[in-house]
């Protein structure tokens, strides 16, 4: 594809469902704007001239390789935004990623991590990093919310059983919201003055996160949604259920900088259809725990573990 040098570049994940899909109807719509998408095969369609590369987060081979044809392809050209979006819930921790680390801890942090860290180097001066969270990280939103954090039992996690599967989706979203951290007081991403931006988009109803749990959950935690969480949400507004097409939306918003947390803060989380800047939790701010992981995650997916 030829290149103009007005051209913005934006490289994603995540956007071939869900909330993520909106996001790319809107971003793809602007005009001078070149997006390169990471993607399983899945067979779902992208809007046109989307260009897509083959992706699965369940393997660092594959990260490695899309990261490899995304450098290749844009030759020197830098990326403008990069949005990691992608995340996946299922029932159990039992699951495990090609690499031998626990699923979920794997595709939504892992990959995410070393994704961002290869790709570093071709962000844009001003560029943008945003990286999908959850409110779910939060004790003070829910209770499965992680107390603490030990990176090497969400990777190698010795105990199974109900509710191993949404606690390692909270796990695996503080992970997220701790790596922007991390990202965000890199040296190399201050001096190149790069956004990173850690986005909650709420609890979002209509997309196909939790698919592949059995039906019987499925169907228990749609009650749930429709029933407990509608009387809750007229207290606590972080459980008033959204769109996947508001969500997306302010996905792009994030993304294409229309919305900048003030100076200082990088969490942002979409509360009742409104981008607000909440604090994140206590352990989400811990830089002890932000070095643990970073350092952890490095060795596990065999890069240097300079701190952040
Ligand atoms: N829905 C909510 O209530 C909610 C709340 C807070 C945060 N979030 C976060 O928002 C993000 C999007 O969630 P969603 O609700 O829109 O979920 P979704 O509809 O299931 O979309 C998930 C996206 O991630 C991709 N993905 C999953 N596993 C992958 C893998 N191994 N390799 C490559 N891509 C993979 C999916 O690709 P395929 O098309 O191939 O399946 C899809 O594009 C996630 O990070 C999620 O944690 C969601």
């Amino acid at each position: 594809m030829n290149q103009t040098k007005s051209e913005r570049v934006v490289v994603m994940t995540g956007v071939t469902a869900g909330l993520g899909a909106h996001a790319l109807q809107d971003i793809a719509s602007h005009p001078n704007t070149r997006v390169i998408i990471g993607a399983r095969g899945s067979g779902r369609t992208v809007p046109p001239r989307v260009e897509v590369i083959p992706l699965d987060l369940a393997s660092l081979a594959s990260v490695r390789q899309f990261a490899e044809t995304v450098t290749w392809r844009l030759a020197g050209t830098p990326i403008d935004i990069l949005v990691l979006n992608a995340g996946m819930q299922t029932s159990t921790n039992k699951g495990r990623s090609v690499d031998g680390y626990e699923l979920t801890f794997a595709v939504n942090h892992l990959a995410h991590y070393l994704l961002a860290r290869l790709l570093l180097p071709s962000l844009a001066e001003h560029g943008r990093i945003v990286i999908t969270t959850s409110e779910t990280h939060d004790p003070a939103v829910t209770p499965i919310a992680p107390k603490t954090l030990e990176p090497h039992w969400l990777a190698y996690p010795d105990k199974s059983g109900i509710g191993s599967g949404i606690r390692a989706y909270a796990a695996s979203k503080l992970c997220n919201l701790l790596t922007a951290q991390s990202f965000a007081a890199l040296d190399e991403v201050k001096a190149r003055q790069i956004t990173v931006i850690a986005f909650s988009p709420g609890l979002t109803g209509g997309t196909s996160l939790g698919r592949d749990s059995p039906r019987l959950m499925r169907a228990f935690v749609m009650l749930l949604m429709h029933t407990v969480f509608r009387v809750v949400g007229f207290f606590r507004p972080e459980y008033v259920i959204g769109t996947p097409e508001r969500s997306g939306e302010a996905l792009a918003e994030v993304s294409l900088g229309e919305v900048t947390p003030p100076r200082g803060r990088i969490y942002v989380s979409l509360v009742k259809g409104e981008l607000t800047f909440p604090t994140p939790s206590e352990l989400a701010q811990s830089r002890d725990a932000q070095i643990r992981l970073w350092r952890e995650s490095a060795t596990m997916v065999g890069l240097d573990d300079r701190a952040s």
